[in-house]
């Protein structure tokens, strides 16, 4: 980051006199000299203290006597903290509790390997920055007041053509509504659509973020086992209850990679209907297949209006955007709209214009289409650093799809003992057990490799070939 500006003076001038009188220097009643000899003592203009003199007015530590000029305020005296004592102990609700132990799991650095962050380094920094700029500077008046649209209007028609061409969906604007993200999205879903202790079928292993979502809205999540075509509801656990919500990435299921074939679409749509649930498809990656044919969205496939589909730009644009959106059942999206007014806000318009364009000009397929060959070059530079121990046994993910690939571990001790080296080589490294929200029942790492240059894809993809090696020459 560059070195901060000085403070324009007049704002230093006012600093200095406000510490004056706060520390008791320039006590109450006191008269502030005229701003011509404050002025003149100074070396400034009369602008520049009339501007500094203007805000301690304003917020009322200086008071203004007709005909007689400025003069310190009577502040109200604060009394001094108490001495310091036992530090705080923050008491969590239980729900919070349980929250919190899942956050301690976050990563705060991004580096080779951290699942889920895409290629900033190759995003068009300098268009976008145009298009943001341009369309801050055009501000409509009124998209500064509260809004209950949900969502921009052109982004929504923008967004539609893309759906209805690339994923199958079958939307009209109005059915949707732009969010801050999946994660806000997941957050209405469950506030609108669910009550306290109802269940919802998750992935297992599966997407923390919605885990995240879902147990803070007081929902029991049913751990549903996913096997190579996805979540398997065959396997869910004996005598679970009837699910609200049956959460699913039938896409490309996150962690896993497996994309759910169509007959298991229509049969987990029967179930939804049976259950009475409604089905949160969550697409959050389908821009980035290398070389399989998309499969149809389950919204696309669906006669009778179960599913949410959900999408979000965190993955194909960058995830600091948070924007995302919903497409919703024709009968609900006006309540969505009006509830996200109520409960969420909504809100960025400029923003949301900017990709409404971007969309709109075609930047955003050129985008999706450079990144995808980007994406494709980095796994393989990946694969090609862990070739050897690929060779002598590691177990890889297909690839076909997505940011990340997964490679299989003999025991969570392993996933243990590979992140503590990890971690000392500085290489993010994520268990697969962590997807798990009961025992896991494979162990392995996820290996995210959109987000980093090809050169360190190789420097990690060596480091965890040599150190998964070693582990297999103690083992044996
Ligand atoms: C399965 C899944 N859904 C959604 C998201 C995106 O979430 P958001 O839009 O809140 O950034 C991610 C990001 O990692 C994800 O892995």
């Amino acid at each position: 980051m560059s070195a901060a500006a000085p403070a324009p003076l007049s704002h230093q001038l006012y600093r200095l006199l406000r510490d004056w009188i706060q520390r008791g220097e320039l006590g109450a009643g006191r008269r502030l000299p005229s701003s011509r000899r404050l002025a003149r003592a100074l070396s400034l203009g009369r602008n520049t203290v009339l501007a500094a003199t203007e805000r301690l007015a304003a917020e009322g530590l200086v008071e203004s006597r007709p005909g007689a000029g400025l003069f310190v305020a009577t502040l109200p005296t604060v009394t001094a903290p108490p001495p310091a004592s036992a530090p705080l102990t923050p008491h969590f609700s239980r729900r919070g509790k349980a929250l919190v132990e899942r956050c301690a799991t976050l990563s705060e650095h991004y580096q080779a390997f951290a699942p889920g962050v895409p290629g900033l380094d190759l995003f068009p920094h300098a268009q976008w920055q145009r298009l943001l700029r341009r369309h801050y500077r055009q501000t409509d008046e009124a998209l500064l007041a509260y809004q209950t649209g949900g969502g921009l209007p052109a982004l929504k028609a923008a967004l539609c053509d893309y759906l209805t061409l690339s994923r199958a969906v079958r939307c009209r604007p109005q059915q949707i509504v732009i969010t801050q993200g999946a994660q806000q999205a997941f957050e209405l879903i469950a506030q609108l659509l669910t009550d306290q202790g109802d269940s919802v079928w998750m992935e297992e292993p599966g997407y923390g973020g919605a885990q995240t979502a879902f147990l803070g809205a007081g929902l029991a999540l049913t751990p549903v086992p996913v096997d190579e075509y996805g979540m398997n509801s065959a396997l869910r656990p004996p005598g679970s209850p009837s699910p609200a919500l049956i959460y699913v990435t039938p896409s490309h299921q996150y962690p896993s990679g497996a994309t759910m074939p169509v007959p298991r679409r229509l049969m987990l749509l029967e179930q939804a209907e049976a259950h009475g649930a409604w089905v949160i498809e969550d697409d959050y990656d389908s821009e980035f297949r290398y070389d399989i044919a998309p499969a149809p969205s389950l919204q696309g496939l669906s006669t009778t209006a179960r599913v949410l589909y959900l999408g979000t730009f965190s993955k194909v644009l960058y995830p600091g955007l948070r924007l995302g959106y919903l497409v919703l059942p024709e009968a609900m999206a006006d309540t969505f709209r009006l509830a996200q007014a109520r409960l969420q806000r909504e809100g960025h318009y400029p923003l949301q214009a900017a990709l409404a364009e971007f969309i709109t000009r075609g930047d955003f397929a050129r985008h999706i289409a450079r990144m995808r060959k980007q994406y494709r070059r980095r796994q393989a530079r990946l694969r090609e650093a862990l070739a050897p121990a690929v060779a002598a046994g590691l177990v890889l993910s297909s690839g076909h799809a997505g940011m990340h690939l997964v490679a299989e571990l003999q025991s969570v001790d392993e996933e243990i003992r590979l992140i503590e080296q990890a971690r000392l080589a500085r290489v993010t490294l994520s268990p697969l057990s962590r997807y798990y929200l009961g025992a896991p029942r494979r162990a392995g790492l996820v290996l995210g490799y959109a987000g980093a240059t090809e050169e360190e894809l190789s420097r990690a993809g060596h480091w965890l070939a040599t150190a998964w090696l070693a582990l297999g020459q103690q083992r044996s």
